[in-house]
């Protein structure tokens, strides 16, 4: 398939790209940068021993994205590209609706015109907000918490829309729960560009003598050691979903909801002592108050995704922690610090 990565330069998108040109797809970047390095494009090339294909595009620039499908053919859309900090979207919502909701009606609108018959939509257990019970299946309530979560229940809710007015559409809706870890190269990684409020990140900045000390949101929650309670997904599990997600709407021909974790629930403090084992550093650490919004408890239920995709996570936090590591301790400062020149990126890329 010729498949368009929308936000492709991203921390997951990149990941992805990696999967789908090793399954043999032809594969298109398009992305604005806006939290993302142009470098990545070189690592890409680095790693597959292709040249990437690349478009600079904004999804919120219309008469761009309508040109760019105007004069492309794809068969199918994976549209990472958003704006994903939660307190950053309690700031500025409207840049949030803006961006995500926006950009993602320009998306459809184009593909539509287009004739793109295919979506693969990064949604969030955010849509979830803080859950009744745990494990959480697909059907479980939905009621978000902040801007960032409003924005991806209304696409995932608008692309329903679409899907229902042409029953010819496919999409599905990708629920990641928490993604982390590192391609294996150490070449890709997550990379944010202010102080992380992530927890993974933040452990690696730790670790490698970015930061003093981790704080740890809470030490009395209802939880097996007082910590809070996530399911940690490494990231290649993560990209290979998307291959397995495209196969699906392409061989089955119908649409999908399924959230992607492993169904094991990992305490912040467990992490924390994995991610010491593997790097052999310490994590120093305080507990502090607990961060408003936080959830005890969210891990998922993959079932539904192992029996409709056949996909199921295989990499444990363990791996999880190692390919951080690795990723971290080779890139201390992120993309910026093995940083090639411009006209290496350039060669790097082939222009779409
Ligand atoms: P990321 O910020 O690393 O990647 C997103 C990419 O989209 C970036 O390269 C950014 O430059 C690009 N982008 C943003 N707005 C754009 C625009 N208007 N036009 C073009 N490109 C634009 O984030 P990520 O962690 O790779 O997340 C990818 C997707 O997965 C996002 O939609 C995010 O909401 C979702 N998600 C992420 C997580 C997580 O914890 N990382 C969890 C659940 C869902
Ligand atoms: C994990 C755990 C914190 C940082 C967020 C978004 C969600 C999704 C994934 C996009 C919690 C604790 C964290 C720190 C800590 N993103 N923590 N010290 O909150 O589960 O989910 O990212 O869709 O929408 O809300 O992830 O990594 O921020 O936190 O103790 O410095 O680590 O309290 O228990 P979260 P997280």
């Amino acid at each position: 398939m010729r498949i368009l990565l929308c936000g492709g330069a991203g921390y997951i998108g990149c990941h992805t790209y990696t999967v789908l040109v090793e399954r043999g797809h032809q594969v298109v970047i398009a992305d604005n940068f806006a939290n993302s390095s142009p470098q990545v494009l070189a690592r890409l090339e680095q790693v597959t021993g292709k040249p990437v294909p690349f478009h600079p595009l904004d999804m919120r620039d219309r008469p761009g994205v309508d040109a760019f499908f105007a004069r492309q053919t794809f068969d199918a859309v994976v549209h990472f590209a958003a704006l994903k900090a939660v307190g950053e979207s309690c700031e500025r919502p409207l840049d949030y609706f803006e961006n995500n909701i926006s950009g993602t009606i320009y998306l459809l609108q184009a593909m539509r015109a287009a004739g793109v018959p295919r979506l693969v939509f990064s949604s969030s257990a955010t849509v979830y907000g803080e859950p009744e019970s745990v494990p959480v299946r697909e059907d479980a309530p939905l009621r978000v918490t902040n801007p960032y979560g409003r924005t991806k229940l209304v696409m995932e809710e608008l692309i329903g829309d679409v899907c229902r007015a042409d029953p010819h559409f496919r999409a599905a809706n990708l629920r990641y729960f928490n993604p982390v870890g590192a391609h294996a190269s150490g070449l890709l990684g997550e990379d944010p560009s202010d102080t992380p409020s992530n927890l993974m990140p933040y452990i690696c900045q730790v670790a490698v003598g970015r930061r003093e000390k981790l704080r740890i949101f809470g030490g009395d929650y209802p939880t097996p050691d007082g910590t809070g309670v996530r399911d940690y997904i490494h990231v290649m599990d993560l990209a290979r979903a998307h291959a397995d997600a495209l196969d699906y709407l392409v061989n089955e021909d119908r649409n999908l909801t399924v959230n992607l974790g492993t169904g094991r629930g990992i305490s912040v403090m467990e992490l924390v002592h994995a991610f010491a084992k593997a790097s052999s550093r310490e994590v120093p650490y305080e507990i502090v108050d607990r961060r408003p919004g936080d959830a005890a408890e969210v891990y998922a239920d993959p079932a539904l995704a192992q029996r409709l995709l056949g996909w199921r996570a295989e990499l444990d936090v363990d791996a999880m922690c190692r390919d951080a590591w690795r990723w971290q301790s080779m890139n201390p400062y992120g993309y910026a610090a093995g940083r090639v020149e411009e006209d290496r990126v350039e060669e790097a890329v082939s222009l779409v």
